[in-house]
């Protein structure tokens, strides 16, 4: 892994009890930043705490459900209590509802509030620190399915479908303020998230099969990405959603 020279920055990760949100706070802090760790998963988030530990990175949990203003307000500020300031952040919460019925209100409501809502009101927060600190990166996490549909996903589709405008809206209105916001568009990646595919050998050998590279994605893979796009060598990058997909949706 590349270190990205993140040395004094601090970097915030939503979703980092685990798959990729979890690889992308170990790559922030084996680049030198100082990571909170943010979750709704208390465990496993002071699990995520102790890896960056051990490996010699400084970190701290902070519990933040993204469907709730006043906690993504305490996390940012929490950032701010601990370390004074906020350069980088990958708002990469998110769930899949994979199976339930999207077009069901509460089924929709959630996927909305999570990924698409949730996303807007930490971009909101974060930005108003950042441009006190005179600049920073953000990350969000789409997928594929916020570039290319789905047929049977309308919640998690038009989500990170909005994810990805909302990138680039708040691209244009920072970007002579010295803040860049892009996304990840990941295929599939192995993570707790897919664990029903990966344990199936049928939807397994499925995936594989619509991949060109004929695997599932590794959260790292994702991991290295957003760090690169939060660190000075993706400088003139601001307004992309990066596709990270072994080829998927390259035909
Ligand atoms: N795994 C894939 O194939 C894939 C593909 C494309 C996009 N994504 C996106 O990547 C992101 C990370 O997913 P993952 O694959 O690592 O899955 P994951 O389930 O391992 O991670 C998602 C994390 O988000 C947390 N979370 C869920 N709701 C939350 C909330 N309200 N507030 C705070 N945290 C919350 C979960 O506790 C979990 O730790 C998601 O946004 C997902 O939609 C995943």
């Amino acid at each position: 892994m590349i270190d990205y020279g993140l040395e004094g920055k601090v970097a915030l990760v939503t979703g980092a009890s685990g798959g990729i949100g979890r690889a992308a706070a170990l790559a922030f802090a084996r680049s030198g930043a100082k990571v909170l760790v943010c979750d709704v998963k208390d465990e496993e988030g002071r699990e995520t705490v102790s890896m960056i530990e051990a490996a010699g990175g400084t970190a701290i949990w902070q519990r933040c459900d993204v469907s709730s203003s006043s906690e993504i307000k305490a996390m940012v500020g929490r950032a701010v209590d601990a370390w004074g300031r906020l350069d980088c952040a990958f708002n990469n919460a998110g769930v899949n509802l994979l199976g339930r019925d999207e077009f069901a209100d509460e089924n929709w409501d959630v996927a909305i509030s999570i990924n698409l809502t949730g996303v807007m009101r930490c971009i909101r927060e974060e930005a108003e620190v950042m441009l006190r600190n005179g600049g920073g990166a953000i990350v969000n996490t789409s997928s594929i399915n916020g570039l290319v549909g789905n047929p049977n996903q309308p919640g998690y589709v038009a989500s990170k479908h909005g994810v990805v405008g909302l990138t680039r809206q708040a691209a244009l209105k920072w970007a002579k303020e010295g803040i860049r916001v892009n996304a990840v568009c990941p295929g599939v990646i192995e993570t707790p998230m897919t664990a029903p595919i990966v344990s199936d050998p049928q939807l397994r050998s499925l995936v594989d099969s619509m991949t060109p590279m004929g695997r599932f994605g590794k959260p790292e893979e994702i991991a290295e990405a957003v760090v690169w796009l939060c660190s000075d060598a993706a400088s003139f990058v601001t307004g992309h959603p990066m596709v990270i997909d072994g080829g998927a949706i390259a035909f």
